[in-house]
């Protein structure tokens, strides 16, 4: 068989991001992160479209000189049509609409979801393991929080979500609430290293079947930060670390308890982590205690492949251009995208 070359973008928050994936096998993988939305706490989508009109060519550029390959021997363009900011997916449709009618080469839409559960199948030259079907993917990050039936790689059903807010959002808000710069989850986790997991207890919600809800927990943070602090002013600067490694552990055993009875309901076993919550630290080596319990197998992915990435569009492309699942020139991009 012929060597197919797939050049994959990525723009829909706040990272413009390239990659090359040839037969399957990562070749490059660049990514320009905003760092312009920490001064405002959250991503604000007028400075991240504009970003994203600023790095993408030269990230495109990086890729394929990355890859050492020349633009000729690309063989399709995948790109994420949706979901996310509606500006910023813009961006990366328009580019991949524009490269594809240049090289006279296929278009292929990808949604950013089915991106994050199929980064598991990026082979790189660490890591070549991964999920047989059927198998669970947890998938947590800014902007979802899923439980994911993958059967096949175009056949997936979501089994639990959220109603409010996602795992991300989570730690951002309770982040934000301590005064850390956005985004928090990676200082949560940082911070929550040295901290007593048991020192604060955080309500959990109440919420039926595979369904999560976060939004009730991040008031009760507040509730008790405003009131702590009413008694003593530094009780945030004493707490710090007990209080991240508290949350952390909260968050952390809401997201255990919907994938134990997710894997009880379905009775699967191999259950995989996907999105940007999946970097942290805590979840991967709770995930790895609750295995080992359970009996499970559990897959989780290298870090750079957890956070917004172009790989995970470039190997759902490759996945896509060998069933010839192709997309027309008049497609649009989607601020909502169901699986
Ligand atoms: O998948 P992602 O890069 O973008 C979205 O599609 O949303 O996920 C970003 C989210 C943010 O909420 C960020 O705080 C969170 O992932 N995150 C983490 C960690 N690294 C990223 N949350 C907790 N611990 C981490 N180490
Ligand atoms: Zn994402």
């Amino acid at each position: 068989m012929n060597t197919i070359t797939i050049l994959g973008i990525e723009s829909s928050c706040d990272d413009t991001a390239a990659a090359v994936i040839q037969d399957g096998k990562l070749l490059s993988n660049v990514i320009a992160t905003q760092n312009i939305h920490k001064q405002y706490g959250g991503v604000v989508p007028e400075l991240a479209s504009r970003a994203h009109q600023q790095n993408i060519v030269p990230v495109v550029d990086a890729a394929l000189k990355n890859a050492n390959i020349s633009i000729n021997q690309v063989n399709a363009v995948a790109f994420t049509r949706g979901p996310g900011l509606i500006g910023s997916l813009l961006v990366g449709t328009s580019f991949a609409k524009g490269f594809s009618m240049a090289l006279n080469i296929p278009l292929i839409e990808v949604n950013h979801m089915q991106g994050h559960v199929l980064a598991h199948f990026i082979q790189d030259t660490l890591n070549n393991a991964h999920p047989p079907f059927p198998f669970l993917c947890l998938t947590v990050s800014g902007g979802h929080t899923q439980i994911v039936l993958v059967k096949d790689y175009f056949d997936m059903q979501v089994i639990g979500e959220t109603i409010d807010d996602a795992a991300g959002e989570a730690f951002d808000k309770t982040a934000k609430i301590l005064g850390l710069p956005y985004p928090g989850g990676p200082l949560i986790d940082t911070l929550a290293i040295n901290g007593n997991p048991e020192a604060f207890q955080f309500p959990h919600p109440k919420i039926p079947e595979l369904n999560f809800s976060f939004s009730g927990l991040k008031t009760s943070f507040l509730y008790f930060i405003n009131a702590q602090v009413k008694l003593d002013n530094n009780f945030i600067e004493k707490n710090k670390n007990d209080l991240c490694a508290s949350i952390q552990k909260t968050i952390i055993a809401i997201l255990l308890q919907k994938i134990t009875l997710a894997a009880e309901k379905t009775g699967i076993k191999h259950i995989a982590l996907a999105g940007g919550v999946s970097a942290n630290k805590g979840l991967r080596k709770a995930l790895e205690v609750t295995a080992k319990k359970q009996g499970w197998v559990v897959y989780i992915p290298a870090l750079a492949y957890c956070t917004d990435n172009a790989a995970m569009i470039a190997i759902t492309g490759y996945y896509k251009f060998l069933a010839k699942k192709f997309s027309k020139q008049d497609i649009t991009s989607t601020a909502r995208y169901a699986l």
